[in-house]
């Protein structure tokens, strides 16, 4: 593809993984602690320089070619798709990095605004794809931490750390116990054959997700204030009982989600470590019932996968299921039994047509690697 575009082969290629959180939901802009792994599926960006002060991206999945200039500082633009990019030029600029022109190829296995980040994929692919332009290699959580910026910047989204952090530091075969105050990484192994990670993708994404985002981080940052810590990584449960009088009850709900979940994303990744997969289990339909009637980024597409991996349960092999990522659409993530998965793919793709009219779609993901260099 690259040749048919530019007439000549690639010179280099990068390669950025989408991810999945098992636990650990809107606790990340908390500075809590998440438990995301990265799927076996990439954003990959095909490029080379040229000579033109100039940025040509052609994007294989829409079809549309996107040129903006790299005299001056990168400015948001058209089509939408470009801000990620745009905004990571953007990010090496302003640190005194100097872009060249250059033309690119994006093509990606990663579905896109499905609740996997695709947008982190692209970003961290721009990033690594710009460290070999550039020369300069990023520490990994200042490339993460630029990446988020091209997010709230270009895209406006006020997102937390996770995604890109996964996308830059996701170690095959694990998931990632990230403290998302210190930035510290604890990799946990997920190397147990008979247990396979299910990604059910709705394939409905709600109009209210932006603002809802925006609004549940806003309700956070009050409760935090009203409770007299830095975040609300820094309350327990009594401390929210104490100051309940002080809090309007939404906000109360908001708060009590996110101090449980970091609760049990910690102990799920103590589970996870020490094999015992029916507590994970507990823990994620816990997280789920959390986000649903505390936090309330829920819905009755994500609800109706839930409920029926849950009825399914042990007997029928599955482990454990939950919302991913910020709600209101998106995916859910179940652990199965890997004797299991086509059974229970089938039965949840029934149900959940018959109850929405909707398909869904599935697929397993064994927990990927970080952003890499590729052979062009
Ligand atoms: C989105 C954001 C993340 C995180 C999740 C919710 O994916 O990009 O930073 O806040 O929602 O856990």
């Amino acid at each position: 593809m690259f040749v048919k575009c530019f007439g000549h082969p690639p010179r280099w290629k990068a390669a950025a993984p989408g991810r999945v959180n098992l636990i650990g939901e809107h606790t990340d802009y908390n500075e809590g602690f998440v438990l995301p792994m990265a799927i076996d599926r990439y954003t990959i960006l095909a490029g080379d320089r040229n000579t033109k002060r100039e940025v040509t991206l052609h994007s294989v999945t829409t079809g549309e070619t996107a040129n903006f200039s790299v005299r001056a500082p990168v400015q948001p633009g058209q089509p939408s798709w470009s801000n990620y990019v745009r905004g990571v030029v953007a990010g090496f600029q302003e640190r005194g990095f100097k872009v060249s022109g250059f033309d690119a190829i994006i093509d990606s296995t990663v579905p896109f605004g499905g609740g996997v980040s695709s947008s982190a994929a692209l970003e961290v692919a721009t990033a690594t794809l710009l460290e070999a332009l550039t020369g300069q290699k990023l520490d990994p959580i200042e490339k993460a931490l630029l990446c988020q910026k091209a997010e709230h910047a270009f895209a406006g989204v006020p997102c937390g750390i996770m995604d890109q952090f996964t996308s830059v530091l996701a170690q095959q075969d694990h998931a990632l116990l990230l403290d998302c105050r210190s930035r510290k990484a604890t990799p946990v192994r997920m190397t147990d054959s008979a247990i396979t990670v299910l990604i059910i993708n709705s394939n409905v994404r709600h109009k209210l997700v932006d603002g809802v985002y925006a609004s549940r981080r806003k309700q956070c940052e009050e409760a935090a204030r009203i409770l007299k810590v830095t975040a609300l990584r820094d309350a327990t449960l009594p401390d929210l009982e104490a100051a309940r009088a002080a809090l309007d009850p939404v906000v109360f709900r908001r708060a009590r989600h996110v101090i449980t979940e970091n609760e049990r994303t910690l102990q799920a990744a103590r589970f996870i470590q020490a094999g015992d997969w029916p507590k994970v289990g507990e823990l994620m339909y816990a997280s789920h019932a959390s986000l649903r009637d505390d936090y309330q980024v829920s819905c009755l597409e994500l609800d109706t996968i839930v409920d029926c991996a849950q009825s399914l349960g042990e007997p029928g092999g599955v482990i454990g299921c939950r919302m991913t990522g910020a709600g209101f659409g998106g995916c859910a993530v179940s652990l199965v039994r890997t004797s299991a998965v086509q059974t229970i793919g089938r039965k949840i793709q029934e149900s959940y047509e018959h109850k929405t009219g909707t398909m869904p779609t599935i697929f397993s993901s064994r927990p990927g690697g970080g952003a890499r260099m590729v052979k062009p």
